[in-house]
């Protein structure tokens, strides 16, 4: 089984960025199409837009329409859960009457868990104790596989950059660690939210960020040649050894086409993550 993991691409339409955030989305997307062996699946782990409007996730639709893998998003901190659950709706994958955006994902041989870790107004995280419980009855609706849970805060402190721990509040943060740690068959956690790359644990769980789509707001040192080309992450499974990661930076021929419609490169602020 093959995930491709992309986060953070911050669609903001009517900005001076908004052409390059749009030519880094896409050219991921032609990069994850061009894989071999193919990815059986994508994840999106939130901040798919910038500003949470309605005409942001219909360009985000668009953009994601052209996967030829299925995808699955979640809302980040500057999602609006309304908006985005209207925009992908659609597909009919969210839980029916759940008020977060939090639901399994059953057709492979890993069950993902997407978990809603958005806290409207707020950058930090939030898991309430309602999702605590709803989190047990997804997780006890199949007893044998393995699950990948996805979220977009990281629940554990991130020793790279100027912020350690994502979560408004550490009560929070150490309600999803808890509830995460309930089931064994956890074998990973997938996050976004940081825009570089990090690692860390949740107990005995291995927990990984993948760095931002959005070039201008990544953070981290880069080669100048990498500078105009986003990165994901391809996490590969295997039964007897779980998951391996690897980084993945868009191809030269994804990203040409992006270049060429490229102007300007906006300075990115932390305010942007
Ligand atoms: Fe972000």
């Amino acid at each position: 089984m093959i995930i491709a993991h992309i986060s953070d691409t911050h669609l903001a339409l009517d900005s001076p960025g908004a052409e390059r955030r749009i030519g880094d989305f896409a050219s991921t997307i032609a990069d994850i199409n061009a894989l071999d062996p193919p990815a059986d699946v994508i994840v999106h782990t939130g901040d798919i837009v910038h500003n949470g409007r309605r005409d942001e996730y219909a360009q985000a639709v668009a953009l994601l329409a052209k996967a030829r893998a299925p995808v699955y998003v979640l809302p980040g901190n500057k999602d609006d859960r309304a908006n985005l659950r209207a925009a992908f709706s659609g597909a009919g994958y969210f839980t029916a009457g759940c008020d977060f955006i939090d639901y399994a994902v059953e057709d492979y041989p890993v069950r993902l868990i997407a978990l809603d870790t958005l806290s409207p107004g707020n950058g930090g995280g939030d898991f309430r104790r309602e999702q605590a419980e709803h989190l047990k009855e997804l997780i006890n609706a199949e007893p044998g596989k393995p699950i990948a849970v996805f979220t977009h805060h990281p629940p554990f402190e991130v020793t790279v950059g100027p912020d350690r721990f994502h979560f408004a509040t550490m009560d929070s943060m150490e309600r999803l660690r808890d509830a995460l740690q309930q089931c064994a068959r956890i074998i990973a956690v997938f996050s976004g939210h940081v825009h570089r790359a990090a690692s860390g644990l949740v107990g005995r769980i291995p927990a990984r960020v993948v760095p931002c789509v959005a070039t201008t707001l990544r953070k981290g040192e880069y080669p100048s040649p990498m500078k105009t080309r986003p990165v994901y992450h391809v996490h590969r499974y295997d039964p007897a050894w779980g998951f391996a990661t690897e980084s993945r930076v868009v191809s030269i021929d994804a990203s040409a086409a992006r270049e060429r419609r490229t102007a300007s490169t906006p300075a990115a602020s932390l305010a942007d993550v």
